[in-house]
């Protein structure tokens, strides 16, 4: 919807509905024509927010976007939609409908053409004349679009090196840079914020700066994937590494995978059930037994503070934090937070990432820090490169240098290890596959 509307799309995501349709309307910017409420919402949810809008805005043109079924007609009838649109939809039909709606708007004296235009105009005098009339303006039901590909948003502006504002009185002290940091945890409280990502492109980083002293130990036993996202074919797992034998050095070496920019990867468990065989404190052991082979141990985690979790904590000296911009994500990190003060397994360096940062979210980089209740320290944006990486099987910050996304983990890594600056003899750029030979 950015790519297509650009600057006249203002964007209030879902997750203020946990506070009620009120949260979400007060959350509307100017004095919008038209509306469209996402495939996600519920019949109550859209009729509560179509009464709001049109309460608050008389004569807002009304687009629910929703799969073709066979509730949609009353749907359409009992809230009095303009019109239908498949969330597969193409960008020109969209744009069509949009088109085909706001002229129906402004001839129907609901809208004026500079509602339309994109430089940002002050609509505040829009006065409506009477009620929209939905039954002359043909529902438009369109199914069956072609799958497109999801474009991403334009990534915006970023500095990865901006400070936090100094003068807040945080929960927690930002990472000490040049404190000692050999193992290090990368949890969120909630699954698919990123930590895998994070794991794989600081191990990669701190590769290039100890060059075969690290490794990625993949700790999310029941669905670790990281042999997947790094193209590996391991022959041993964590079962194999946190078993008794392992205690000896050569057989645990042997249960090591090699990636060939220069770290060693403990892969997961071939199954969740065998994963489940892994006892915690075998795993704190492997933790152990690791930090005094290796400069630094990445482990990646389970979701949540499960007992491997919870183990894995008590053993590494940092903890990275990662979470997106979902009031849930980060309401549940400010739980973490106070659950691992409470228990005394908060470790000693901690950094918090707020991952697929996105100005369109709705919330502020300073009302994230608020419901956390400690400073994010690294934003990291939302980037198509990170998805791609994954596909091709390649660390994203050698996939794609340049990424806004590859540029911010790196700091990461620069937090963790200060030398670890990109030098170029060290990077092996891979060619993207649309770049010329
Ligand atoms: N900055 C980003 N921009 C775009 N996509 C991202 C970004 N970070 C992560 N992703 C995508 O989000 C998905 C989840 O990321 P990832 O697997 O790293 O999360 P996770 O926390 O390890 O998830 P899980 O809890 O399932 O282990 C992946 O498809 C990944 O490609
Ligand atoms: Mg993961």
């Amino acid at each position: 919807m950015r790519t297509v509307l650009g600057a006249r799309l203002s964007v209030v995501t879902g997750e203020f509905l946990t506070f009620g349709t009120d949260e979400v309307l007060n959350r509307v910017d100017g004095n919008p024509r038209i509306a469209l409420l996402g495939p996600v919402l519920n019949y109550e949810e859209t009729r509560a927010l179509v009464e709001g809008l049109s309460e608050r805005y008389p004569g807002v043109g009304l687009i629910v976007v929703r799969e073709q079924r066979s509730d949609l007609e009353d749907w359409v009838d009992e809230l009095a939609l303009h019109a239908v649109l498949s969330p597969a939809a193409t960008d020109e039909t969209t744009m069509e409908l949009i088109d085909r709606l706001s002229a129906w708007l402004i001839s129907t004296g609901h809208a004026q053409e500079s509602d339309f235009e994109i430089q940002d105009v002050p609509v505040t005098e829009f006065a409506p004349t009477s009620e929209p009339d939905p039954e002359s303006f043909e529902a438009l039901l369109l199914g069956d679009q072609e799958e497109e590909e999801p474009e991403s948003f334009e990534p915006f502006e970023y500095d990865p090196l901006t400070e936090a504002e100094p003068d807040r009185a945080w929960a927690f002290p930002p990472l000490d840079a040049g404190s000692p940091t050999e193992a290090i945890a990368v949890v969120a409280p909630k699954g698919g914020q990123g930590k895998t990502t994070i794991a794989i492109n600081l191990a990669t980083g701190l590769a290039e700066v100890a060059q075969n002293s690290v490794v990625l130990v993949d700790a999310d036993l029941q669905f670790g994937d990281i042999s997947a996202a790094l193209g590996l074919t391991p022959e041993r797992t964590i079962v194999d590494a946190a078993s008794a034998d392992a205690g000896d050095e050569l057989v645990l070496k042997t249960t090591l995978t090699h990636h060939p920019d220069g770290f060693f990867v403990v892969a997961s468990a071939p199954s969740p059930d065998l994963g489940d065989t892994v006892d915690p404190r075998a795993l704190g052991a492997l933790v152990e037994r690791l930090r005094a082979y290796f400069r630094y141990v990445v482990v990646d985690t389970t979701p949540g503070l499960g007992e491997h979790t919870l183990v894995a904590l008590e053993h590494v000296t940092d903890a990275i934090f990662v979470t997106n911009m979902g009031v849930p994500s980060l309401r549940a990190l400010r739980t973490e937070f106070e659950l691992l003060s409470t228990i005394g397994l908060m470790p000693a360096n901690r950094l918090v990432v707020l991952n697929q940062a996105d100005r369109q979210s709705g919330l502020s980089i300073r009302d994230a820090e608020n419901i956390i209740g400690a400073p994010i320290d690294v934003e990291v944006p939302r980037s198509s490169a990170v998805l791609l990486a994954s596909n091709r099987g390649v660390p994203l910050i050698h996939d794609d240098v340049r990424d806004p996304a590859a540029k911010a983990i790196r700091s990461i890594v620069m937090r963790v290890a200060p030398d670890a600056f990109p030098k170029r003899s060290r990077i092996h750029r891979r060619r993207r596959s649309n770049e010329p030979e």
